[in-house]
């Protein structure tokens, strides 16, 4: 009886739940390994298959989360209660939904209770047999856990916990967690919603609730006009969501020309030797004003004639940091960089002259080395040095947005053990299944390249100094890589 009550998951919720990949689930059900209906996976099915999930267990999950978003290079976050408001509607919904399971386990008892005596009545020896087997089974299915009841639990708390929120017309996905933003929330997904002032002043982040309910967790100056008002439009900068599921309707950019060009003066937070030949400058944008961009684009950095000593100074950068970092913005400078336009900009941030709590101008974005738009095909990341700045970028949005069926990097250096960030790549491939790195040198990557049988049917992004990606551009083309499917940064 119990069995056909078990409880159905959403591909992303099971994900969310296990602490794994949606591309991981996705695989298995292709393979045959997991049943599925209607994009649909049963508890007692990822019971089965995960028998170490329990909510003993669970904080392995956590422990698996915290490994993925530390190696994802996001600042942890403090973990919040949702709204008081939030968990009391959850848990009435919840409330509900138990209520109306006892009405039915009711029902079946008195139903069992009616059988019993009816067939008590019956004076036949198959009447006997049968209320044995009736009593049997009624005494086995009390004395087994049903299946499936640890992921149900785990389900049931982490609905209270978090949100799960459904884009149209994208459909795309992602949780609220504790009492964060929709915005926030949809950012560190790697989602691309149109915002400006992320703080209720702009009315950008306009989205419209189609199911669901979402409430203000801050104030906000914006004035909804009584349309929107009836359509029930919410800014998600400034709210949460107040149930556990919450369908809305949401203007995402899809390509680079849908960002506009903003100027935004944001702070130095640091900057740090990653070794003899880099350093990383790390920005902070104001909360007022936080820069839109797309994961893989550059920005022009500029420097008052005061900072400098002398004039004005800028220079074009990729972004190293994803989207979803927040307010943070990640530069990657190199020493042997031979951009003349960059040089002094350059040489003024190895000279110690900028400093943290100064500021720094960022124009942009620019560029068009962004991840293909729902492409699901296998990522192939080449950098060479520094290209690794934008590939950076480009693997934490990929891993965000949980896309790809696969990802492998190749960090070619021009000089030995050159690779900057190497505990990131390894953190990377230990904690993600589906990723895998090679670190090597600049005169090997042909030759390794050349026996990847899998790079035509991959999407491959390609970054460097412009003198040493074209000749592998031209390369990877004449090795069946198709053109379309080759994206190169020149830098
Ligand atoms: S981003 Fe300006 S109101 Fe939300």
């Amino acid at each position: 009886m119990l069995a056909t009550m078990s409880q159905w998951l959403t591909l992303s919720r099971a994900a969310h739940l296990l602490g794994i990949s949606r591309v991981a689930l996705q695989k298995r059900i292709r393979e045959g390994d997991l049943p599925s209906f209607d994009g649909m996976v049963a508890a007692d099915d990822l019971q089965r298959d995960w028998p170490q999930l329990d909510l003993d267990a669970s904080g392995s999950f956590e422990k698996t989360r915290a490994i993925r978003e530390d190696a994802f290079a996001r600042r942890l976050r403090e973990r919040v209660l949702p709204t008081q408001e939030a968990l009391a509607q959850r848990l009435f919904v919840q409330g509900q939904e138990l209520a109306e399971l006892q009405r039915t386990l009711t029902r079946y008892h008195e139903l069992f209770e009616t059988l019993q005596t009816r067939l008590a009545a019956v004076p036949v020896p198959a009447a006997d047999e049968l209320m044995q087997l009736l009593d049997e089974g009624l005494a086995q299915a009390l004395a087994a856990p049903a299946p499936g009841h640890d992921v149900a639990a785990l389900d049931a708390m982490l609905r209270v916990m978090s949100a799960h929120i459904t884009v149209k017309p994208s459909g795309h996905e992602f949780f609220v967690e504790g009492s964060e933003t929709l915005l926030k929330a949809a950012l560190r997904a790697g989602l691309t919603p149109n915002y400006g002032c992320g703080n209720g002043n702009c009315g950008l982040c306009k989205a419209r609730v189609v199911a669901g309910e979402a409430r203000a967790v801050a104030p906000s100056d914006y004035r909804f006009s009584e349309a929107e008002k009836a359509q029930n439009h919410v800014l998600m900068c400034v709210c949460t969501a107040l149930s556990s599921d919450l369908v809305l309707e949401v203007l995402e950019a899809g390509a680079p020309g849908d960002i506009p060009e903003q100027r935004v003066v944001a702070k130095v937070r640091s900057v740090d030797v990653l070794n003899d030949d880099v350093l990383r400058l790390h920005l902070q944008t104001p909360r007022s004003n936080r820069l839109r961009f797309l994961a893989g684009q550059r920005v022009t950095l500029g420097v008052s004639a005061d900072l400098a000593g002398g004039s004005d100074l800028h220079a074009e950068y990729p972004v190293a940091s994803c989207p979803c970092d927040d307010r943070n913005l990640i530069f990657h400078l190199c020493r042997t960089d031979r951009r003349a336009a960059s040089a002094d900009f350059r040489q003024c941030v190895f000279d110690g002259r900028i400093k943290a709590g100064d500021e720094v101008s960022v124009w942009g974005p620019w560029g068009s080395f962004v991840l293909e738009h729902d492409s699901a095909r296998p990522l192939v990341f080449i950098a060479i040095d520094d290209g690794f700045a934008p590939v950076n970028s480009l693997i934490e949005h990929a891993i965000a947005v949980d896309a790809a069926e696969s990802i492998s990097l190749y960090w070619a250096s021009s000089q030995p053990g050159g690779q900057y960030l190497p505990n990131q790549c390894r953190a990377w491939n230990e904690a993600l299944d589906e990723f895998s790195y090679l670190a090597l040198a600049v005169d090997e990557l042909q030759a390794v390249l050349a026996a990847n049988a899998a790079l035509p049917t991959s999407d491959v992004y390609l970054a460097g100094a412009i003198d040493a990606v074209e000749p592998l551009a031209a390369a990877l083309l004449a090795a069946g890589v198709p053109p379309e499917q080759l994206h190169v940064e020149g830098l």
